[in-house]
């Protein structure tokens, strides 16, 4: 293993004797097999994501309806405490008490509170449940010929609007540098996906770099777009706290994440994943060190 342009590349060393015409001496050969490494671990990230993708499309399906279950009584409870409606006047009545007894009650008992945390925590599962779905469709649906930087561009807008993000972190402060290709072709995909794909990581640049608000450098985020043969290259790369291989090498594994509970799920970078490989025939690579901030890099096919 050794350093090349700010990553690690491998180079295979053979040594052997030489001795031949009385000349004694050895032979060093060295061979750089980085695209080589690079493909091997390609492909053993895409044999696992085929089994455990699979699975956690299959797990979505089965949380899917106790989930809305779950949603819509919430959603019936909190209805069912509502003073105004007549039909709970008239319950009330006939049980012998009024509406304003009942609801002073609950807020009292706090009740309402709770059923709207059990909405909530509704609602973020469903979150959940929506994304890993994602796993299970190979949409070839809408494919329209679209330019990468103005998705870039909406997903920067979409990342500075995010609440989660402002609560967590002031993206605004953060300087996000575009380095655009002015004469990028435009290239078959479908929108909102590849939105959704630059908002991930987007998203984890910022609580990446969250996480070291002190460090010397200000934060910030590169955005680079660039046609490399036949394929559109895109990188977001953050000068944030990177990460070790042990992290680097799980990274697009589903429901892989080293945040606390509750804040990741794991699936941001999987699902990116997907969505880039097999819906879109493209790659994904990701470039990290500890202390050396973190490059992922997209490529999808020009297809012409
Ligand atoms: N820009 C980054 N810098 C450092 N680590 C990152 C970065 N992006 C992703 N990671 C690591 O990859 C993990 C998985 O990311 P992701 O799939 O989006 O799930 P989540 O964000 O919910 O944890 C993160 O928990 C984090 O450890
Ligand atoms: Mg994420």
């Amino acid at each position: 293993m050794f350093h090349k342009d700010n990553t690690f590349g491998y180079q295979d060393v053979m040594i052997y004797p030489l001795i031949s015409n009385g000349v004694e001496g050895v032979v060093v050969r060295v061979d750089d097999v980085t695209h080589r490494v690079h493909m091997e671990e390609m492909m053993v990230q895409s044999e696992k994501m085929v089994s455990v993708g699979g699975l956690a499309a299959g797990m979505a399906h089965e949380i899917n309806n106790p989930l809305s279950g779950i949603l819509q009584s919430a959603q019936v409870l909190i209805s069912h405490l509502s003073p105004d409606a007549p039909a709970n006047r008239a319950a009330a009545e006939a049980s012998g008490c009024t509406m304003e007894n009942i609801r002073a009650y609950a807020d009292k008992r706090q009740i309402p509170e709770f059923l709207e945390a059990i909405r909530e925590s509704g609602v973020r599962a469903a979150r959940i449940v929506s994304n890993m779905l994602e796993f299970s469709r190979k949409s070839h649906s809408t494919r329209t010929p679209e330019q990468v930087n103005d998705l870039m561009d909406k997903a920067v807008e979409l990342a500075l609007s995010d609440y989660d993000l402002k609560k967590q972190y002031d993206f605004k402060r953060m300087h996000i540098e575009r380095q655009y290709d002015p004469h990028l072709p435009e290239v078959p995909c479908t929108r909102t996906e590849i939105e959704q794909v630059f908002l991930n990581l987007l998203k984890n640049a910022a609580h990446a770099m969250a996480q070291t608000p002190d460090s010397a450098a200000p934060p910030g985020i590169i955005v680079r777009t660039s046609v490399e043969g036949n394929w559109l290259r895109i990188e977001v790369e953050d000068n944030g706290p990177g990460m070790p291989e042990s992290v680097r090498k799980r990274v697009f594994e589903p429901f892989f994440t080293t945040k606390p509970v509750g804040e990741g799920t794991g699936l941001g970078l999987s699902v990116s994943y997907f969505i880039i490989v097999t819906n879109h025939g493209g790659r994904f690579d990701v470039q990290s060190e500890p202390g050396k901030g973190a490059r992922f890099i997209l490529w999808l096919p020009l297809g012409n």
